[in-house]
């Protein structure tokens, strides 16, 4: 397992160029199993959560062929509906493979899936809505079991606003007879991405992100070409660090209307923010940021996991600020990284109090999930003297190439053994 080493106190300079979207392709590739024929998909990002669900699906039998930044898929030889364990293991959104293998090959079973440690995340509006559509689930020693000879169209009310369960339910939607109607549906625009695939490859997808989606069945769906878009997640990130370090960064490759609360939060913050057609360039506060009251919401609210980089933020800033935390129950395992930096926060139950301090000082912490090891990054440049993160294979199952996007502004960031 490998360690980041990071000098602190750089102010980031220059541009940056997002990647497709994380949490957009771990759901497309999936849908890729519901055609009849390959599916393109390009401007993918190289990590490693992806690179998973490209084994999972190869394991499953179809043909995975990857080149870097795309992937070509023909389910045709697809023999099995059971996903190898340790591969789902390390992987949440495997999930995501329940509604496209019940919808095509009546069957799916699939260990209750890993992935960040960041509260618990149950699956029970997945499970709601493909038994809606006539599927037998059952969980049963940790496992699993979906059937269905046909699945047929049905209204879904989610009682949780879920973007897993919005995907899962519209993909077996998809191939069920009549129509299904999803009320409450998560409006992210990974969702749209996807119903965007979802009709080139001939189905009929209506409504994606709004509340409401509307699908009539089709019999097949055909293989098509389909563009991830960026992760805004990533930019979300960038744009924050050029923030936190009083830097001038561009990032280009965003599309700005997915960036909205974290555009209005930065510029709440003091940090000048202009914004282009696909690029944002986004200019640290002059002296100390302002603090802020954030709180995490469905999209279109600020999102969860920009949670954390948004508090590596305000741990200086200048007063205090309140973090409320509405999506994982258990997301501020961060903090206790933050404190050993010097960082004064106090956590009760779903809200972080963050009190501003002149300065963080480098220290030995460690990633606890995802977007904490971006977040500790953050906290890294901002602080005086040299930063030590270890758990970094968080940090890669999500971020491209992140310490050559660092170093490319600037950072002093290296990784070792
Ligand atoms: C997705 C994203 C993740 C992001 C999250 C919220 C992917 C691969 N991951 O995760 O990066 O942080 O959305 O924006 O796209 N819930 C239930 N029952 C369910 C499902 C969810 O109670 O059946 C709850 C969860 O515990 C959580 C909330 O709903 O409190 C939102 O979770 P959900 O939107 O499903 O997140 P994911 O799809 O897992």
């Amino acid at each position: 397992m490998g360690i980041l080493v990071i000098e602190g106190e750089t102010r980031l300079k220059g541009r940056v160029t997002i990647s497709g979207a994380k949490n957009a392709v771990l759901a497309v590739l999936p849908a890729t199993l519901l055609a009849e024929g390959e599916t393109i998909i390009e401007n993918s990002p190289g990590i490693n959560d992806v690179r998973v669900m490209g084994q999972i699906l190869a394991a499953l039998g179809a043909e995975v062929k990857e080149n870097g930044s795309g992937f070509k898929i023909n389910p045709g030889r697809v023999y099995s509906q059971s996903p190898p364990l340790e591969l789902v293991k390390k992987l949440r959104a495997s999930s995501l493979l329940l509604g496209p293998l019940l919808a095509r090959y009546g069957q799916a079973e699939i260990v209750m899936p890993g992935g960040c440690n960041i509260g618990p995340r149950p699956l029970d509006q997945h499970i709601k809505g493909l038994r809606a559509l006539g599927a037998e689930v059952k969980i049963e020693r940790g496992f699993i079991w979906a059937r269905a000879k046909k699945l047929k169209g049905a209204p879904v009310y989610l009682d949780v606003t879920s973007v897993g369960a919005t995907e899962n339910i519209m993909m077996a939607a998809c191939l069920a007879e009549g129509k299904t109607v999803i009320e409450n549906a998560a409006k992210e625009p990974e969702i749209v991405d996807i119903a965007n695939l979802l009709n080139a490859m001939g189905a009929s997808v209506k409504g994606a992100g709004t509340d409401v989606i509307r699908i009539q069945g089709v019999k097949h769906l055909r293989g098509a070409r389909h563009t991830i878009i960026p992760d805004r997640i990533e930019a979300g990130t960038f744009m924050i660090a050029a923030a936190a370090t009083r830097g001038e960064v561009t990032i280009e490759n965003v599309i700005p209307e997915h960036l909205e609360p974290v555009i209005a939060k930065l510029r709440e913050a003091g940090a000048r923010v202009e914004v282009g057609e696909d690029s944002i360039k986004v200019t640290g506060c002059e002296g100390t940021c302002q603090p802020l009251d954030i709180k995490t919401l469905p999209y279109p609210g600020f999102p969860t996991d920009l949670q954390s980089p948004m508090t590596a933020l305000l741990t200086t800033a200048a007063g205090t600020s309140i973090i409320k935390e509405n999506i994982f129950e258990n997301r501020f395992r961060h903090v206790d990284e933050f404190k050993r930096m010097g960082a004064q926060i106090k956590v009760e139950g779903r809200t972080a109090v963050v009190e501003g301090v002149d300065f963080l000082s480098g220290a030995r912490v460690r990633a606890t999930d995802l977007r904490a090891g971006a977040a500790l990054i953050i906290a890294a440049l901002m602080a005086r003297g040299e930063t030590i993160i270890q758990g970094t294979e968080h940090i890669d199952r999500g971020y491209e190439n992140i310490t050559g996007k660092f170093r490319a502004l600037g950072a002093h960031i290296r990784r070792e053994d």
